[in-house]
């Protein structure tokens, strides 16, 4: 595919030279449909965010779900982003580190959850350092522990196929793909992941109720866990120290990737700091935490309770651990249970 990447790249280019514009043909493309996605009150959100220059529209999400799933995209024809982010773990691989990528090397970091990232448009990444989903998803695509792709070799590709070339020239009316394109397909698709049919919003919306320990559940985390998991989206979108390290050492080769959002600030208050993960869903993301370390979530509450690592950049409310016993312990987790979403696994199978 490489090989023949360039060539055909160029027989394009000169085929849109060779024509001038008023010998192009008249082509009748079917009407965009332009939508919003419908949002549940329980996510606590205003409006949906999404960037002027790529309105979602139905055709584009089709194409960007095809792109999502399509292992032709990677140097070997093997690894998909949905191989890294499945559908019924909620957009993860359940996996501590992967090493699925075209390489086989490992990876630092775990694959988050993907969905409800309309909302975080600004601070992508376990450190914020993606500003959008646009421009995020050429790391992914081009990184050779990722997919490891060659965009002259993608675009090539997409091109000599008849159907993403149709799908590619209704959605964003051009003759030539373009690797933005690319890019502009996936991040609508992923805007649509949105999880928001948990027994928990439909208890906010007064369709279900809650048993008692499930209610107890919802009480205990108000307490302890809702500054930074904050309701409705389940995260407050913001950098904290957990208090997983006590040190944060830097080989040079790895570039701070051990040093957390600090990497990307260079301020001190954010060694350390990780962007706080949803806990919607968090029954089916395991392993947890930015490298995955915690198997499940009682390994999760045994770090909460008793394995806090105090030092400067500590979160304050977490300085002497969050105390609980074993009843409460389980009324937390009958909570968090209530944050599973099988509607959105089942609406989003591949
Ligand atoms: C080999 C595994 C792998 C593949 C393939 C992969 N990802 Fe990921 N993805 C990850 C990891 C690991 C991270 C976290 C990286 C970090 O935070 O430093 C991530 C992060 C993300 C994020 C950020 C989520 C957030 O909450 O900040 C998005 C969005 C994403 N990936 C989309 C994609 C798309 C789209 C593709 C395909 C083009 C893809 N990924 C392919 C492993 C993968
Ligand atoms: C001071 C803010 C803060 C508080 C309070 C807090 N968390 Fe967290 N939580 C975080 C951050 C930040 C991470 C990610 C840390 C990392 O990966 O380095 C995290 C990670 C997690 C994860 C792993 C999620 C994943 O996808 O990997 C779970 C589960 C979790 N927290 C549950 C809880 C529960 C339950 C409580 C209350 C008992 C709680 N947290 C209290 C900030 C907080």
């Amino acid at each position: 595919m490489k090989r023949l990447s360039k060539s055909l790249l160029f027989t394009g280019l000169a085929l849109a030279w060779a024509c001038s514009p008023e010998e192009e043909p008249i082509v009748h493309t079917p009407e965009i449909h332009y939508y919003t996605p419908a949002i549940s009150t329980s996510l606590q959100v205003a409006g949906f965010p999404q960037p002027e220059r790529n309105i979602i529209s139905e055709q584009g999400v089709a194409l960007g779900k095809k792109l999502f799933f399509d292992p032709n995209l990677s140097a070997n024809g093997k690894v998909s982003c949905g191989t890294c982010h499945t559908p019924e773990l909620a957009f993860t691989d359940g996996v501590s580190l992967a090493d699925h990528g075209v390489s086989g090397k490992k990876l630092h970091r775990t694959a988050p959850a993907i969905f409800n990232l309309a909302w975080q448009s600004d601070g992508l990444f376990w450190d914020g350092g993606a500003h959008d989903l646009e421009s995020l998803n050429f790391g992914p695509l081009t990184h050779p522990d990722e997919m490891g792709a060659d965009l002259d070799a993608l675009v090539a590709y997409l091109e000599n196929e008849l159907e993403y070339k149709e799908q590619f020239k209704i959605v964003f009316s051009q003759e030539q793909i373009e690797s933005a394109q690319v890019a502009r397909a996936l991040s609508q698709y992923v805007r649509t992941l949105i999880s928001q049919d948990s027994k928990y919003d439909r208890w906010q919306r007064g369709e279900e109720s809650f048993g008692e320990v499930e209610l107890k559940g919802f009480q205990l985390y108000q307490k302890n866990c809702s500054s930074c998991h904050q309701e409705g989206l389940f995260t407050d979108l913001g950098f904290h120290n957990n208090g997983l390290d006590e040190e944060y050492p830097n080989p040079p080769e790895l570039e701070g990737l051990y040093q957390g959002r600090y990497r990307i600030t260079s301020n001190p208050e954010d060694m350390g700091a990780y962007k706080t993960p949803t806990l919607r869903n968090i029954a089916l993301t395991a392993p947890y935490m930015h490298d995955g370390r915690f198997q499940t979530l009682d390994e999760v509450l045994d770090h909460y309770q008793n394995g806090i690592q105090v030092n400067e950049t500590l979160a304050p409310e977490l300085t002497w651990g969050i105390k609980l016993n074993s009843i409460e312990r389980d009324a937390i987790k009958a909570f968090l249970n209530t944050l599973t979403d099988s509607l959105f696994i089942q609406k989003h199978q591949k």
